[in-house]
Formats: C-alpha cells, sequence, structure tokens
C-alpha cells in the first residue's frame, strides 16, 4: 500500500507488487471501506483458512505478517507484474484461456493445477483424467508465483513440463498454461479458490489428488477432495476429478490410482520421497524412468547442478 495512515473511504490508492524491486503499481483501488481488525480477528481468519494457526505453518506465516488494516473497494488492474515479459509463451489471463479453448473447439476440458515440474504421476493423472472424462483436451495451469524456499523455481517447472508434453502428449491435446499467484499451502480452502479459478477460464473439470495445495501434514491426504462435499449445490459449475494416489505398479508396469490395485502391498510400488529424490537429482543421480521421464530428471539435475557451483 502507499501509505497505510493516510487511508479512508472515497480515495484512490496505488497497488503495488511487494515482489518487484521499486515495487511498481499493478493496479488502482477507490476504496469503499476501511477497517482494522484485531489481533484475535486475524487469528480466527487465518485458522478458517490454513485450519491451524502454527507458524511454522508459511501459508499462516505470510497471512499473519500482513499487518491489521482491510480495505474493500473495486480494483482496476493495470498490469500483470513480471509474468507477462518473463513468461510470455506460458502466462495467460483468464480470459486469454477462455478464447483459446474456443478457438481449439474443445467443450470438456480438464484443468491441471501444479507447482511442481511434473513426474509420471502427475503425468498419468492427467491421461487418466482425459481419457476416463472423455475429455477433449487438458489445461496444465502452473503456478508461477512465490513458492516456498526449496520448492522448484517457475522457469525451471516451466521447461519440464514443456519438454514432458512435447516428447509424451498427443499434439494438440495440451494446453500449457500459467498464472501469476503466489502459493497459499491451504489444502482443502485452496482446492476450492483453485476450482473458482479454473471455473473462470473456462474448463469443466480440475483435477483434485492427493494432498493439494498442501504441505507438511497439516491436512489429510483427501481432506481437498471432501470439502466440495460441503460447498453447496449449484454454486460451482467446475466439476471435480477426484483423484487417489497415483504410483507406478512394478507388477503392472505403469501408473496406476493405488485404490484401483487393491491386491498391491507398499513394495509393489515405486515410491520415492520427495526428499530423496532431491537428493538424487543433486548429485547427478537420475530417478527412475517409472518415476520420473529422463527428459524431466536431465533439467532437473542441471538446475540442482548448478546450485551446487
Ligand atoms: S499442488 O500444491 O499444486 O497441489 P502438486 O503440483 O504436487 O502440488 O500437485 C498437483 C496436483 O496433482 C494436485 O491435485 C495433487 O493432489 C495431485 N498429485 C500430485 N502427486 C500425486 C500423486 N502421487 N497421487 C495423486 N495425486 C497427486
Amino acid at each position: 500500500l502507499t501509505k497505510e495512515s493516510g487511508l479512508k473511504a472515497g480515495t484512490r490508492i496505488a497497488l503495488r507488487d511487494p515482489n518487484v524491486e521499486g515495487h511498481p503499481v499493478l493496479a488502482v483501488m477507490d476504496i469503499d471501506a476501511v477497517e482494522q481488525v484485531s489481533d484475535d480477528q486475524i487469528k480466527s481468519m487465518a485458522e478458517k483458512i490454513f485450519g491451524t494457526l502454527d507458524p511454522e505453518h508459511p501459508g499462516v506465516k505470510t497471512f499473519t505478517s500482513l499487518g491489521n488494516t482491510v480495505l474493500s473497494g473495486p480494483i482496476q488492474v493495470l498490469n500483470f507484474s513480471y509474468f507477462q515479459a518473463d513468461f510470455p509463451d506460458t502466462f495467460r489471463t483468464a480470459v486469454e484461456i477462455r478464447n483459446e479453448i474456443a478457438q481449439r473447439g474443445w467443450n470438456k476440458v480438464v484443468a491441471f493445477q501444479t507447482r511442481n515440474p511434473m513426474h509420471r504421476a502427475h503425468e498419468e493423472l492427467c491421461r487418466m483424467a482425459k481419457e476416463r472424462l472423455g475429455a477433449d483436451g487438458i489445461v496444465i495451469h502452473m503456478l508461477l508465483g512465490q513458492l516456498k524456499q526449496g520448492d522448484i523455481p517457475a522457469p525451471v517447472r516451466d521447461a519440464c513440463i514443456r519438454k514432458m508434453v512435447e516428447v509424451y502428449f498427443e499434439p494438440n491435446t495440451v494446453m500449457i498454461t500459467g498464472y501469476g499467484f503466489d502459493m497459499l499451502y491451504a489444502g482443502p480452502r485452496e482446492a476450492v479458490l483453485h476450482a473458482v479459478f479454473r471455473q473462470n477460464m473456462g474448463t469443466t473439470h480440475l483435477i483434485v489428488g492427493r494432498d493439494h495445495a498442501g504441505v507438511g501434514d497439516y491436512y489429510g491426504p483427501f481432506d481437498a477432495q471432501t470439502i466440495f462435499d460441503e460447498v453447496p449445490e449449484g454454486a460451482l459449475k467446475i466439476e471435480i476429478f477426484r483423484a487417489d494416489n497415483t504410483a507406478f505398479s512394478k507388477k503392472l508396469g505403469q501408473v496406476v490410482m493405488m485404490r484401483e490395485a487393491p491386491d498391491h502391498t507398499k513394495d509393489d510400488f515405486i515410491a520415492l520421497s520427495g526428499t530423496k529424490v532431491r537428493e538424487m537429482l543433486g548429485k547427478g543421480i537420475a530417478p527412475p524412468p517409472e518415476f520420473s521421464r529422463p527428459e524431466v530428471a536431465q533439467i532437473l539435475m542441471d538446475y540442482y547442478q548448478s546450485l551446487d557451483a
């Protein structure tokens, strides 16, 4: 905000980008109302959004550091920050995505939210959703905003996803897009917000798998699916493709949803923790192709090794 002290209803203020040097103006807001909220109210909001008040939760940490002034009023967006310049092929507004879906003549379209480089489980999840829904196409909609420390930066993820689509998907079945939003790590609540975004951009379905938008073990693995049972009938037009945990089955030689392989034990699946995968990539060891496509692994190994250089 330009100046917190001078805020009052009826004035126009500039909204600036806190993440970019010089804090360029992103939008102007005509203030309708200004409200000071107490620390207790902030806590109560944080608890409702994140389901926890743990100060170590990255979303709680950010939310509780934003001050106690709440503003409302119409916003006029002037630009989309650095996203258009830095991701000219990937960043799209909701209108642009809707238009492109129409141009392609797609009717049933499944959206995939991701903050990761897309390993085999992610890839097959998209393929399964498209096939089972009989969808015309998939819109991969990657998050291009800020993440927590240790997560993979957007340009690297973008490169991985582009490579994977180029090599492993039929032409004209996938749109690669991204949006300029910071990850909140609010699990189930964020899944509902994600569904609203994807409804606005014109997709008919959103994939929600295991621990969607989660972090640590704050949320149950499928809380982000069951929350949609509480959304009032008709409040959302978009439908949710609820996916079980997906992993490569050594027995079947393909990625499957675990609930669909009831005869399997844990050892029948290839499971690698995020920490293990990072460790391997950092040492220049590619994870098995059943876990990560070799082309994707190569981009990630180059990235991790550049960190050590
Ligand atoms: S998220 O924060 O954007 O949700 P991520 O990019 O890892 O993280 O996941 C994207 C989507 O794929 C989410 O809907 C998530 O639930 C789902 N997902 C990721 N990995 C798996 C998996 N192994 N099994 C099932 N769903 C998964």
